[in-house]
């Protein structure tokens, strides 16, 4: 039975009926705030490729993670910029390295937030690749056992969580075991489980200088056109030990989100990358869209897709805007 029995606009007739017939809303719960922790002393450095995003010395940063905790967000992602890069990214899981000391801080003057850490070796190698490099490979087993370093060297500060973007295979495994033999079982795992060698990340690299010196990131990240192999990449995280599993970025791979939230029982984030958040706000600094408009649409839309989280760097602008 079709029309004029159904009318598909009677429940569309005003703003209170469209509040109670909608599906799907994005609420500052659902937000993570990127953040970027750099070497010095009251640096507040705005980020050439990323208008709105700064590199904040560990001092700046407390003060803005209580803006972002002040906004209700309720947790952060942290990347560090390191002092000096070198071929083994030491100050990755160096004791004394800028996320190590940001995280003490953080736990110090803003325990409620919850701080989650980038865990990569990129931002510290001095080739900007994720793992150990020898004759131009990537070397996976080798890098296993500085990522659990690195992971283990974050959470003995206090992170609430760590998350590893490297894309080797095993790390979820090596990390959840360096953990637990060091009586850190409770601190869970995001995984950057479905990340995909992508354009979109183009700012970031920029933002941190870890674009790869030589080669790609093609041999460990995803390769864009794929969605089984996604989910198995997905599986085999969460077998490993896995407590949330990412997919990245997100606009352009709803349908991975999608279908990853139909298929698992965790939770599922999604990663709204730099390139995402770069090309609205070039766009509304150009005058073509709506910024407001446009970032609430992205972000329902990933919510719609399944994701129960995102990461954005729109997060203070959005948590500021409801
Ligand atoms: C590090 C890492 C990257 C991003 C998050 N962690 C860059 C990359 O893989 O090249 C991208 C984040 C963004 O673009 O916002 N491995």
């Amino acid at each position: 039975m079709s029309f004029p029995i159904n009318r598909m606009r009677r429940l569309r007739a005003n703003k209170t009926l469209r509040r109670m017939i909608r599906e799907t809303s994005v609420s500052v719960d659902d937000l993570i705030y990127p953040l970027f922790v750099t070497h010095g002393l009251d640096v507040k450095l705005q980020i050439p490729t990323m208008p709105g995003v700064y590199h904040f010395s560990v001092d700046a940063l407390c003060e803005e993670a209580k803006s972002v905790r002040d906004l209700g967000i309720p947790a952060v992602l942290l990347f560090g910029l390191p002092a000096q890069k070198d071929e083994m990214g030491s100050e990755a899981y160096a004791s004394d390295g800028i996320v190590q000391k940001a995280v003490s801080a953080l736990k110090r003057d803003v325990p409620d937030l919850v701080v989650i850490t980038d865990v990569c070796l990129c931002e510290y190698t001095s080739h900007g690749h994720c793992g150990v490099v020898r004759d131009g490979e990537i070397i996976n087993d080798e890098t296993l056992d500085l990522i659990a370093r690195t992971a283990v060297s974050h959470a003995e500060v206090g992170a609430d969580m760590v998350a590893p973007s490297d894309m080797m295979d095993g790390r979820v495994m090596a990390i959840r075991e360096s953990l637990d033999e060091r009586g850190l079982e409770n601190v869970p795992i995001m995984a950057y489980s479905a990340k995909f060698a992508s354009a979109f990340y183009g700012p970031f690299r920029d933002a941190v200088g870890c674009a790869p010196k030589f080669s790609d990131r093609s041999s460990y990240q995803m390769d864009p056109p794929n969605c089984r192999e996604a989910l198995k990449e997905i599986a085999l995280d969460i077998e490993e030990g896995a407590d949330i599993v990412m997919v990245k970025p997100a606009t352009a791979y709803l349908d991975i989100i999608s279908d990853a939230r139909a298929s698992f029982d965790v939770p599922v984030a999604a990663y709204n990358v730099s390139g995402e958040y770069c090309m609205i706000k070039a766009a509304a600094e150009a005058g073509y869209i709506d910024e407001k408009r446009i970032v609430s649409e992205v972000l329902t839309s990933i919510k719609r897709a399944g994701a129960d989280m995102i990461i954005t760097y729109s997060a203070k602008d959005f948590a500021s805007w409801i």
